[in-house]
């Protein structure tokens, strides 16, 4: 069992989009904490010498009042001019706790039991304690604690809001930037993407960012060196089949003159079958060199050709040279079709596929030709149906499905490197289109550029 996981490939877009935006809100959030911290202590400091201001001018009044009451160590309450919500609440008492004077909706359970000086905190309120009169007197302030959190709180909350914004803002922001910078390298994706299979030429390096340009040039230098192995293999491949023609033909025809002087017999039927095999020797060595001229390039002429009459001659010619077969040709009505395919590429592709059609259809069923005025072929023969997974691979060398019949399996690959080589199109379809059976080749001409 392998535990190495295949991890998904992620967009350089969207990682950096996520952690830009990570990282500020973290930052922000940061600097807000930073601020709330001081302020709170600011604001504590603020609220704490106004607390002590209070108790400071309330603390004079009181004594006055107290000291020019009949009896003074009875407990008063002030009463207010208007009912009304106090914040500062406060308490005067005597040395023995005794509450001499309250404001008007104080709470004395609320207040410190002891009597201290100065500031002090419970869980809900914030006091201040002062004594007057040789401490005989003594008065705390209460300010409820609830009102510097609710200040704090609102000052958190301005602050946070903008983040809400920011978050969107930023991740929008980083992802438009980044798809911006790397625009170069999406063109340099599509200069890739658009070359045809023959093209292996290296590809221009423009303005690429400096961490890329080493893969760039890396991918040139592989690009070189596939083109420099695949011309040695064409030529190799050429040159073989070239150097194999001679002697084979040399061969075929001693094989030839030799049947001539043996007589009937199982000598005779050998020679026969020798012939068959050198026969079969010579078409390889014609397909290997049609397969390796296909491959190499330079099926663009410099001007442009009439495919329909060039169509026309092939077909005649097949016609004479195969009795068997009756071909229908069906063209447009003005016989032209302009293009710039090399003439030898466009009849090796079309014998190929016209040999096919004769070789694998029926015999007694008509080959259809056809060719229409937007530039697609179209060759139709009888033949039972081809399954879709072996269709699909109909176009690989040497691979074959009617082995009834003699054949390489190299007429399809070499059509097909045509096909690619001038960027047209072909497609199979086996049944026919509309029929129930037989097989269709389609080639569309009007993708060819130039
Ligand atoms: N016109 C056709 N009709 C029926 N089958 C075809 C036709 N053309 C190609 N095929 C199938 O595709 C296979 C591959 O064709 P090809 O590459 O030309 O090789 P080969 O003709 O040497 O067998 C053939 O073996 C045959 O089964
Ligand atoms: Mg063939």
């Amino acid at each position: 069992m392998s535990f190495v996981q295949i991890k998904k490939p992620q967009s350089l877009q969207k990682t950096l989009g996520i952690g830009l935006t990570i990282g500020m809100a973290l930052l922000w959030i940061f600097a807000l904490s930073g601020g709330v911290y001081v302020s709170q202590n600011k604001l504590n400091e603020l609220f704490d010498s106004a607390l002590a201001e209070t108790a400071q001018r309330i603390m004079p009044l009181a004594v006055v009042e107290i000291l020019n009451r009949d009896e003074p160590e009875k407990a008063q309450q002030v009463v207010s001019f208007k009912a009304h919500e106090e914040r500062l609440v406060y308490l005067v008492r005597n040395n023995l706790g005794q509450i001499l004077l309250q404001s008007h909706n104080a709470d004395p359970t609320v207040f410190n039991q002891t009597l201290l000086i100065g500031f002090n905190s419970s869980t809900t309120h914030r006091f201040y304690g002062v004594s007057a009169v040789q401490n005989t007197l003594h008065i705390e302030v209460a300010e409820p604690l609830i009102q510097r959190q609710e200040a704090i709180i609102a000052m958190a909350v301005t602050l946070l809001w903008p983040l809400v914004l920011l978050i969107p803002f930023c991740f929008l922001g980083s992802w438009a930037f980044v798809h911006y910078s790397l625009r170069h390298i999406l063109a340099y994706r599509n200069e890739i993407e658009s070359r045809g299979s023959g093209d292996l030429s290296s590809v221009k390096i423009q303005d690429l960012p400096t961490e890329i340009i080493p893969i760039a040039e890396s991918v040139n230098n592989l690009l070189d060196r596939l083109q420099r192995a695949l011309e040695s293999e064409r030529s190799f491949t050429a040159n073989s089949a070239h150097e194999l023609r001679t002697p084979i033909a040399t061969a075929l025809a001693q094989v030839q003159r030799l049947q001539q002087k043996v007589s009937a017999g199982t000598t005779q039927d050998e020679m026969v079958k020798l012939e068959t095999t050198l026969r079969g020797l010579s078409n390889l060595s014609e397909k290997l060199m049609q397969l390796a001229k296909a491959e190499g390039g330079g099926l663009l002429a410099a001007e442009q050709h009439n495919l329909i009459s060039l169509l026309t001659l092939i077909v005649d010619d097949s016609q004479r040279s195969n009795a068997v077969n009756k071909i229908t040709l069906t063209l447009p009505k003005n016989r032209e079709y302009m293009s710039v395919i090399d003439p030898d590429a466009f009849a090796i592709l079309i014998r190929n596929l016209l040999d096919n059609a004769i070789k694998h259809g029926d015999r007694n069923q008509p080959v259809d030709i056809s060719f229409s005025t937007n530039g697609i072929l179209r060759i139709v023969n009888a033949s039972s149906v081809i399954p879709a997974d072996t269709l699909a691979q109909l176009r690989r060398r040497f691979v074959r499905s009617n082995i009834s019949v003699q054949g390489m399996g190299l007429g399809l690959a070499i059509a097909d490197a045509v096909v690619s080589g001038v960027g047209a199109t072909m497609t199979f379809n086996s049944p026919a289109t509309g029929q129930t059976n037989g097989f269709e080749v389609k080639v569309d001409f009007s993708t060819i550029k130039g």
